[in-house]
């Protein structure tokens, strides 16, 4: 099949693109810089110059590739700052919302046969009920005012393409990414700042959190571009854990000294409301369906050996 990439650069998008050229695809790998055509090449697929938020140059790619499937992987995030989280999201949440529509619409004018499209197993989640959540499962009625626009983004752009009746829409809800290239990489500021016990565990640390290994997120994309239904997928690996839980063993891996614990008020204070909630108030997810229906499994199992090999 065809398959465009658009946003073939990224973390997930250098595991991804080689993943499917070697499954037999020829892949397009859209990128905002005439720069980085070298790296889409490097990585076996055809380079497309285009900011996707730009609908003229979003449907001459489109136009261009021809695609039967079309993956959306973009974000525009670099310095998250939690305090003012709505903020740092802006742009991303452009890229959810107008940059999904352009995409849409311009695949649907190829007769694009699967749309792919990324979004977030985790904080997004009602925060009620039972710790790990399924795809059946409702998005949280009524998030943190910090969170608001960028929980409204997400909606839209799962709604998007669930409901686009015209060719199958997929929505991979992915756990939160580590491994080469990510934000938790083995070098990345995050881990540093959980070496140096800069990174505590906000009051009781009960926020459940799902990770997923960016290879095994890049596979399980993979199993969705081939045989993926119309729907939402949860993209995670088996052992949702507390914050309470995985931030200390993680340090432990890192030879650090246990996290410093920090009272919600305090955390709040310090970190701002969203980071309050996601260490104390978020909930995982399930990989049951993904299992299932992709005949996909984590070759990560688990954060525990995962961030154990990155540390190595
Ligand atoms: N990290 C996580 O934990 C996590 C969890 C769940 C979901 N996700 C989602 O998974 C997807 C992949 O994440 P990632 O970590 O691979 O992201 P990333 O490394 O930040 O890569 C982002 C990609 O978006 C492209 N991009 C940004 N703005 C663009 C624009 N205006 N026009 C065209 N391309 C643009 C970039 O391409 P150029 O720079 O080459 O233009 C780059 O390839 C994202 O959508 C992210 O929101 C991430």
């Amino acid at each position: 099949m065809k398959v465009l990439v658009a946003g073939a650069t990224g973390a997930l998008g250098t595991q991804l693109v080689p993943r499917l050229v070697a499954g037999g695809h020829e892949v397009f790998g859209m990128t905002r810089s005439a720069s980085k055509r070298d790296v889409v090449r490097a990585l076996g697929a055809t380079p497309l110059v285009a900011d996707a938020l730009d609908p003229d140059a979003v449907a001459r790619a489109v136009g261009e590739a021809g695609p039967d499937v079309i993956v959306h992987e973009l974000t525009a995030l670099s310095d998250v700052d939690l305090r003012h989280f709505d903020r740092s999201f802006a742009l991303t949440n452009r890229l959810r919302t107008e940059g999904t529509d352009h995409l849409l619409s311009a695949g649907r004018a190829v007769g694009v046969r699967r749309f792919v499209i990324q979004s977030f197993a985790g904080w997004p989640f009602a925060r009620s009920g039972g710790p790990v959540k399924s795809e059946d499962d409702p998005l949280d009625p009524a998030p943190p005012q910090a969170m608001r626009r960028t929980l409204d983004a997400i909606r839209y752009l799962e709604d998007a393409v669930v409901h686009a009746d015209w060719t199958e829409g997929i929505v991979l809800r992915y756990g939160g990414f580590y491994g080469p290239g990510t934000s938790l990489d083995a070098d990345s500021e995050y881990l540093e700042q959980i070496r140096r016990r800069r990174f505590p565990v906000v009051g009781d640390g009960a926020g459940v959190w799902s990770f997923v290994h960016v290879e095994d997120a890049a596979d399980a994309t993979v199993a969705a571009v081939q045989r993926g239904r119309r729907g939402i997928y949860n993209i995670v690996d088996d052992e949702p854990a507390r914050v309470a839980d995985w931030l200390p063993a993680v340090a432990g891996t890192l030879g650090a000294k246990p996290p410093h614990r920090v009272p919600r008020v305090l955390g709040r204070l310090l970190a701002g409301e969203a980071a309050a909630v996601m260490m104390t108030e978020a909930r995982g997810a399930s990989n049951a369906k993904a299992k299932r229906e992709l005949g996909w499994q984590p070759g990560h199992p688990s954060w525990r050996e995962g961030f154990a090999e990155i540390a190595a």
